[in-house]
């Protein structure tokens, strides 16, 4: 039960050109619903009912960079090629409906699937050191010459993110994929520049890839980077373990062009740092914003009693109260909630709550995952 007003999450913010008529982000989720890579107009559709009941801002599903290895299972879309013309009726549909989007551009690296072990038709799984997690081989090693087109591919797609209309994009640099493998010293084996011994070392190739597509789309276009502590390989992974650790990975990338560091936690309400501002300190977008001074994201079983990843074995999860939530706006240690499964299984989450209609908020069952409702 939500016993205090949510008035705070409704309040406008500007992010460079920007204009987010609230603070609610629909977090990425992949679908794996576009046939042949190619969003159709189901998928416009989904989005759509999400932009016009009160999201401020989309984020869609991963969606890959033009590399042959770029994604891990096969129907989800593509960022390059014949799905853009698809994008475009996703985007117009969104501004249609009063709503402003971003596309998540990803590169899943040498992680499979959860789901299926499905292998790219046209090339083998890469990573920095074709490692799926700590000594688990996967595909190869990355040439420098992968790693240019790579970076290229990123640079290519934020171009198109910005050419069909978007507002701004998100660069997937969380959770254990292509990106995340480079930060993380378990799947980073280099011998090269593109590793080190330090975290800020390895921030090398994030940072490469932020000053691509920086430079792709010009100052004032607003770019949104998603990290993580945890893997998908490893729950208890931590790139940082202390703040001083958190500036070496996360200031080189706001230098390099991010606005907006979204910052991915399973549940938003953990403190980053218990041991330095107690078990109710700051969270990670908390930190990264009083580090770095961009704008941050957080994420994390907003509006529900558990966590994400036990969805995939089946869980739901019941509506929880947003108390922790307003508290943590209220005193501004981040700028913008991000919603994932509240969202995905009910596009009214949003509009209900502005309406304080509790009643009429639902559980979330993992049936949801199978349909795009
Ligand atoms: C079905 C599903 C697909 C997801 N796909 C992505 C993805 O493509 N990219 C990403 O960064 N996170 C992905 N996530 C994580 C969500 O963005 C979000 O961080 C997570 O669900 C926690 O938010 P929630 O507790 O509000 O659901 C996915 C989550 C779910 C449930």
């Amino acid at each position: 039960m939500t016993n205090h007003s949510t008035d705070v999450l409704f309040q406008p913010r500007r992010i460079k050109n920007l204009e987010l008529k609230n603070r609610i982000v629909m977090a990425p989720m992949t679908r794996n619903f576009a046939p042949n890579g190619v969003p159709d107009a189901a998928i416009a559709e989904y989005y759509r009912r999400r932009a016009a009941a009160d999201v401020g801002l989309i984020l869609s599903e991963g969606t890959t960079i033009a590399r042959p290895a770029s994604k891990n299972m096969p129907q989800i879309p593509d960022f390059h090629g014949a799905a853009l013309d698809g994008w475009k009726h996703v985007i117009d549909a969104v501004h249609g409906a009063g709503g402003k989007m971003g596309p998540q551009i990803w590169h899943v690296g040498a992680v499979a699937s959860g789901m299926t072990d499905w292998m790219p038709p046209d090339g083998a799984p890469e990573g920095p050191s074709g490692l799926a997690a700590p000594g688990t081989p996967r595909g190869q090693a990355m040439s420098d010459e992968d790693i240019a087109d790579s970076i290229a591919a990123f640079a290519a797609a934020a171009a198109s993110a910005k050419a069909l209309g978007f507002d701004t994009f998100e660069i997937h640099g969380a959770h254990g994929y292509l990106i995340d493998q480079f930060f993380w010293s378990g799947t980073n084996e280099r011998a090269d520049r593109w590793n080190g011994a330090t975290i800020g070392e390895r921030s090398r190739f994030a940072a490469e890839v932020v000053k691509a597509m920086r430079a792709a789309v010009g100052a004032d276009y607003p770019i949104i980077l998603r990290v993580s502590q945890w893997k998908q390989q490893d729950y208890k992974a931590r790139l940082a373990a202390t703040p001083d650790a958190m500036t070496q990975w996360l200031l080189p990338l706001v230098e390099a062009g991010v606005d907006v560091l979204h910052c991915s936690q399973r549940r938003f309400w953990d403190a980053e740092f218990p041991e330095l501002d107690g078990e109710d300190g700051l969270n990670f977008a908390g930190w990264a914003k009083k580090l770095t001074g961009a704008a941050t994201i957080s994420v994390g079983s907003v509006g529900l009693d558990g966590e994400f990843l036990a969805s995939f074995g089946g869980k739901g999860a019941a509506p929880a109260s947003l108390d922790k939530l307003v508290a943590r706006m209220e005193r501004d240690e981040f700028d913008l909630i991000a919603v994932g499964r509240a969202l995905l299984s009910d596009a009214q989450w949003a509009s209900k709550v502005r309406a304080g209609d509790q009643a009429g908020l639902k559980s979330f069952e993992a049936s949801a995952l199978a349909t795009l409702d």
